[in-house]
């Protein structure tokens, strides 16, 4: 049966070809990106490469939380139920290491965003439903002064901090709803071959049908029904034990708990009440489709 499914950084390497695979297979993709030509350009791909009937595009830069958290109402009031989150945006490299706010960027885009998307869009996932966080076997243990500090981490610390941040995230958001949706960590594999690794390590990588096929999975094969809370290593094959500190009460809780202040502002009712309608998150398309007007349209045009 086909599935609504939203992934996030959909416009290129593995959350693109996750895309392919779920277009070609029937379901109907909400696909999210931070740069509308790429949307447009992934949608139609889609469509007339992948026989997409039914796809919806969305853009936000995640490295502005109320960007986020404008995308998640948006979401909220175009669609009463989403069956899987794919939180794969991700950056590694990037010329700017903190975001307008000041935070390090690698934070707010790995960790706190897909944290703050998952929460917002909680109303919509059904018990049943899955929120696939994309892991990494690069992870490192906190540096609780780093995602807002003076002093800069380097690329690989930044990147493998925030990968454990939004591991041990999944792991407490999984705890918190026994009965759920799944919310389950995936390292999709090493050095697959797209730009990240492309220009964060100068090689062309792997076959990233490799993380993509492990993402399908992760959204709807069986063997993924019961692993909420649990880790998967693609490098391996196999659900496993993420970083040590991913096993320690008190750092998963201050862990936890700094992604949890961060985000905390952007999840209070009015949720309304944080948002600048100047700021544009959705294309236009998904509105023309709802038929829909007043605020959310005033905010598309
Ligand atoms: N490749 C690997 O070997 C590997 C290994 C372990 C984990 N991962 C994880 O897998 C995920 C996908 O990575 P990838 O290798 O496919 O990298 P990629 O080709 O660089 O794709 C990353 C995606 O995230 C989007 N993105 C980046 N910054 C964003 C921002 N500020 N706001 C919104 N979207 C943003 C990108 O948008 P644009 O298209 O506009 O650039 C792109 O769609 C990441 O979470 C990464 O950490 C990858």
């Amino acid at each position: 049966m086909p599935k609504i499914i939203l992934i996030t950084g959909a416009t290129d390497g593995i959350g693109r070809e996750t895309a392919r695979r779920l277009s070609a297979d029937g379901h109907h993709l909400l696909l999210h990106g931070r740069s509308v030509p790429k949307l447009a350009a992934t949608a139609e791909e889609l469509r007339n490469r992948y026989g997409a009937k039914s796809v919806e595009t969305y853009q936000a830069d995640f490295s502005a939380l109320d960007q986020v958290a404008r995308l998640g109402l948006i979401l909220r009031e175009k669609h009463h139920c989403i069956d899987v989150l794919i939180n794969n945006a991700g950056v590694f490299k990037t010329v700017h290491a903190a975001a307008s706010d000041g935070v390090d960027l690698r934070f707010v885009v790995n960790a706190f965003a897909p944290a703050l998307l998952a929460q917002l869009l909680l109303p919509i996932l059904p018990a049943d439903g899955r929120v696939v966080n994309l892991s990494s076997a690069a992870q490192a243990s906190v540096e609780f002064a780093a995602p807002g500090a003076k002093r800069r981490l380097k690329a690989m610390d930044a990147y493998a901090q925030s990968k454990l941040a939004l591991t041990m995230w999944s792991q407490a958001f999984a705890k918190e709803r026994p009965n759920g949706p799944v919310s389950v960590a995936v390292n999709p594999g090493s050095l697959l071959a797209t730009k990240m690794v492309r220009k964060g390590f100068g090689v062309a990588g792997n076959d990233i049908g490799i993380g993509a096929d492990i993402l399908v999975q992760a959204a709807l094969s069986d063997e993924f029904a019961d692993a909420t809370g649990r880790y998967f290593d693609n490098d391996v094959g196999a659900f496993t034990s993420p970083h040590p500190d991913a096993a320690d009460p008190s750092k998963v809780g201050r862990v936890v708990g700094m992604v949890e202040d961060r985000i905390a502002e952007y999840l209070r009712e009015p949720l309304h009440a944080c948002l600048r309608p100047a700021d544009t998150a959705v294309t236009r398309d998904a509105f023309e489709e709802s038929g829909r007007a007043g605020f959310y349209g005033a905010l598309a045009s």
